[in-house]
C-alpha cells in the first residue's frame, strides 16, 4: 500500500527566525497539549516556515494564547502528504507502556482514513488462539484515535470484498458504531457508508489521473460502476461534461445524488440505480437513448469489466471513443494479458482496439495478480 495520502492541513506560517521561538514558547508553557501535527512535514517557504497544526475548535484562541502579541501569524490551508510511516511511530510511542513486546508486531504500518473512520487489518496468524488478541486490538484501536483526533471510529477488516456491491464485513473496535461519514478528497466530498457502499480512499492518485487527461467540453461520459461517485464527481467538478453514472447498489446510488448535491458541479451527472445490463434490453428507454453516445467510457470495477464489455461497445459512438478500463489481472505481464482480454472480447463484438494511450499496474493486487488500467481508444 501506498504510505501517503492528501489531505487539507492547517498551517502556522511565520518568519523563519520565529520558528524556534514558537516551539520554545509552546514546549515550555504547554507541553502537555497537542498542537502540532506529526503525520506532516514542517515546510520552509522563503523566509517563513509553515507548522502543520491538528484540527482542534479553539485553535485560534489557543494559538493567541501561546504567542500572545511575539510575533506576526497567520493560518493557511494547504493540501498536504501525510506520511503515515511518521503516524506509525507515533502509534508506537502511544502503545509503548500499553502491550507487551511480543504484540507489537500487531501493530499495523498503513490503514485507510475515510473522513472519521479508521479502517484496519490485522495479521493475525501467529495470534490466533491468544486469548488477548481482542483486547490487544482494541488497544491498538484506541491509540490511533489518540494519535488522529480526527478519527472518532475504528473498524477491523473481516472479510474479502465480496458480492455484486462489492464490500466487505467489518467489526467495530473502538468508537461509535457509526459508518457513515465525510471523506473529502481533490476538493470534493463524499458522504458513504464504508458497510453499506463500496468506497476506496486508495485510488486518490488514479482518479486524479483521469480528471487530468485530455477530457473534451460536452463530453457524453458513462460511469458504469459510479459508486458513490469518486470518478463522475471529481470530472463533472472540473469538465463542463455530460456524465451518466450508473450503479446496481441502492445505497451506493443515494449517495451518489447526495453528492452530486454536495458538490459544486460544472458539468451534470444523471444518476441510474440500474444493473448496467438492462441497457441492452431492446425496450430500455436510457439504453436506447444512450446507444451508441459516449464519447468515453469507464469500467471501474476490475474484477468483472471485461464481462461488461459488450455494455460499453453498445453505448460507444460508432465512430469510437475512450475507454477507461480497470482488471485484475494475472502475474507474470499483467498489462500484455490484459490488452490481451480486451482485445479478444472487444473483437467478439466487432470492435478493436485503435490505440493504448496508457497501459500500467496501479498497485499489486495479490501475489499473483495486479491491479490494472487500460486506457484505450477503441474503433468499430
Ligand atoms: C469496484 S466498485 C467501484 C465503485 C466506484 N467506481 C469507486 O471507485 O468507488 C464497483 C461498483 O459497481 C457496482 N456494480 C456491480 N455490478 C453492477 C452492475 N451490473 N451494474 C451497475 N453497477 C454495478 C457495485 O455496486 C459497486 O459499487
Amino acid at each position: 500500500m501506498n504510505n501517503n495520502n492528501f489531505e487539507k492541513i492547517n498551517f502556522l506560517k511565520i518568519k523563519k527566525e520565529n520558528g524556534q521561538k514558537f516551539l520554545d514558547l509552546f514546549i515550555n508553557t504547554y507541553k502537555n497539549e497537542n498542537i502540532i501535527e506529526k503525520k506532516v512535514r514542517i515546510i520552509k517557504e522563503d523566509d517563513y516556515v509553515l507548522i502543520p497544526l491538528i484540527e482542534r475548535r479553539d485553535l485560534n484562541e489557543f494559538l493567541t494564547k501561546i504567542i500572545h502579541n511575539q510575533f506576526e501569524y497567520q493560518i493557511i490551508s494547504k493540501e498536504s502528504n501525510i506520511h503515515l510511516k511518521i503516524k506509525y511511530r507515533a502509534l508506537q510511542d502511544v502503545l509503548k507502556d500499553k502491550i507487551f513486546n511480543k504484540y507489537k508486531e500487531l501493530i499495523p504500518k498503513s490503514f485507510d482514513i475515510i473522513g472519521e473512520i479508521a479502517i484496519i487489518e490485522f495479521n493475525t496468524f501467529k495470534f490466533q488462539d491468544d486469548e488477548n488478541l481482542h483486547l490487544i486490538k482494541k488497544e491498538i484501536a484506541e491509540a490511533i484515535t489518540l494519535v488522529n483526533n480526527k478519527i472518532i471510529s475504528v473498524y477491523e477488516k473481516i472479510s474479502e470484498i465480496k458480492g455484486i456491491f462489492r464490500l466487505r464485513k467489518l467489526n467495530l473496535l473502538y468508537g461509535k458504531d457509526i459508518s457513515e461519514t465525510i471523506y473529502r478528497e481533490n476538493s470534493c466530498l463524499f458522504k458513504l457508508d464504508i458497510k453499506r457502499t463500496f468506497f476506496t480512499p486508495r485510488l486518490v492518485y488514479e482518479r486524479n489521473r483521469i480528471v487530468s487527461s485530455n477530457i473534451k467540453e460536452n463530453e457524453i461520459i458513462i460511469d458504469m460502476f459510479a459508486g458513490v461517485g469518486p470518478f463522475s464527481i471529481q470530472i463533472a467538478k472540473k469538465h463542463k461534461v455530460m456524465i451518466h453514472a450508473f450503479d446496481i447498489n441502492p445505497y451506493a446510488y443515494n449517495y451518489l445524488c447526495e453528492n452530486i448535491s454536495l458538490n459544486k458541479l460544472i458539468g451534470t451527472i444523471t444518476p441510474h440505480n440500474l444493473d448496467i445490463n438492462n441497457l441492452l434490453n431492446s425496450n430500455n428507454e436510457i439504453g436506447k437513448s444512450l446507444k451508441n453516445k459516449a464519447d468515453r467510457v469507464i469500467m471501474n470495477f476490475p474484477e468483472n469489466s471485461i464481462k461488461y464489455l459488450n455494455v460499453a461497445c453498445y453505448l460507444m459512438k460508432k465512430s469510437g471513443g475512450i475507454l477507461h478500463n480497470y482488471q485484475i489481472s494475472t502475474k507474470p505481464n499483467s498489462i500484455k494479458n490484459a490488452i490481451n482480454k480486451l482485445d479478444d472480447n472487444l473483437r467478439k463484438n466487432n470492435w478493436f482496439i485503435g490505440q493504448i494511450i496508457t497501459s500500467k499496474v496501479v498497485k499489486p493486487f495479490s501475489p499473483k495478480s495486479d491491479l490494472v488500467v487500460i486506457d484505450l481508444i477503441i474503433r468499430k
